[in-house]
């Protein structure tokens, strides 16, 4: 396990005052207070793990800020922008990319519409890319390109799991390039590329998939997830893997989990 580098961002103004996925019904109250400590939680177990994590500072009016993946891609230093495919969120790529500058990565504008890692995994031999709902199919030409990774596109078709992030996870870990999905929620070709490329996979399931339980953050050797989602702890620690459970409760109710929370930082 070598150590990682995260950037996340405080719920301060954290809210669902709009609906863009299924998840995230405005008239549902939300306990700003619990989301910062459920927050503050998670990133004190990057930090108690070894991790470093940046904070970018919340911006008022932007409540789904939190979901730091959403920012951008960083492999090899070089950081690709996102392109938010709604409005409501739009202001939060420059945010990012003006972060990322300052920190010294090499930055690029984002020209097709795409939601950072959200929808951009990155495995030791792939960039795994997904579209269907935020991230249009372009932006993975554009993400090869750029990052000189190949990039495997996929289709998502279930709603609610509306980017990658929220049906696949990359475990980085003892496998190589492992990875743990929800099949139902890619298109049937999608699911024939994942079971050629990833044969050992975990596949998770529905009812651990329905708490976010694949929005996890892995290290290679710790799996970060959904105290909920108990049978893909228990298929992980079958695997070797040690899964640290996590209650993002009040953060679920836009959408998102610990991967949702956590951009990844990679350097050159
Ligand atoms: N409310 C946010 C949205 O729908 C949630 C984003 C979650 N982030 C993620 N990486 N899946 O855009």
């Amino acid at each position: 396990m070598e150590t990682r580098r995260y950037l996340m961002c405080r719920p301060t103004h954290f809210a669902v005052h709009y609906a863009i996925n299924p998840w995230m019904d405005p008239s549902v109250p939300i306990d700003v207070d619990l989301a910062v400590a459920q927050w503050t939680a998670l990133r004190d177990i990057y930090t108690g793990l070894g991790h470093t994590v940046d904070e970018i500072e919340p911006i008022p009016g932007l409540p789904d800020m939190v979901f730091a993946a959403n920012g951008a891609t960083v492999i090899d230093g070089v950081a690709y922008g996102a392109l938010f495919r709604h409005p409501e969120r739009a202001p939060e790529a420059p945010a990012y990319l003006h972060w990322l500058a300052d920190a010294g990565f090499d930055t690029h504008a984002a020209k097709e519409v795409n939601e950072g890692e959200g929808d951009l995994l990155v495995t030791d031999r792939f960039v795994l890319a997904a579209t269907g709902f935020r991230t249009d199919l372009a932006a993975h030409a554009q993400a090869q390109e750029l990052f000189g990774r190949p990039v495997i596109s996929l289709r998502l078709v279930d709603p609610r799991y509306y980017h990658l992030d929220t049906a696949l996870t990359t475990l980085d870990g003892v496998d190589g390039h492992a990875i743990a999905y929800l099949p139902d929620a890619f298109s049937p070709s999608s699911q024939r590329v994942l079971a050629q490329l990833f044969p050992d996979a975990i596949l998770a399931s529905a009812a651990d998939a329905a708490v976010l339980g694949l929005n996890a953050v892995g290290d290679g050797h710790h799996v970060v997830l959904s105290a909920q989602a108990a049978g893909l702890a228990r298929q992980l620690r079958e695997r070797g893997y040690l899964p640290v459970p996590v209650d993002l409760s009040e953060l679920l109710k836009a959408g998102g989990g610990a991967k949702c929370c956590t951009l990844e930082l990679r350097s050159a």
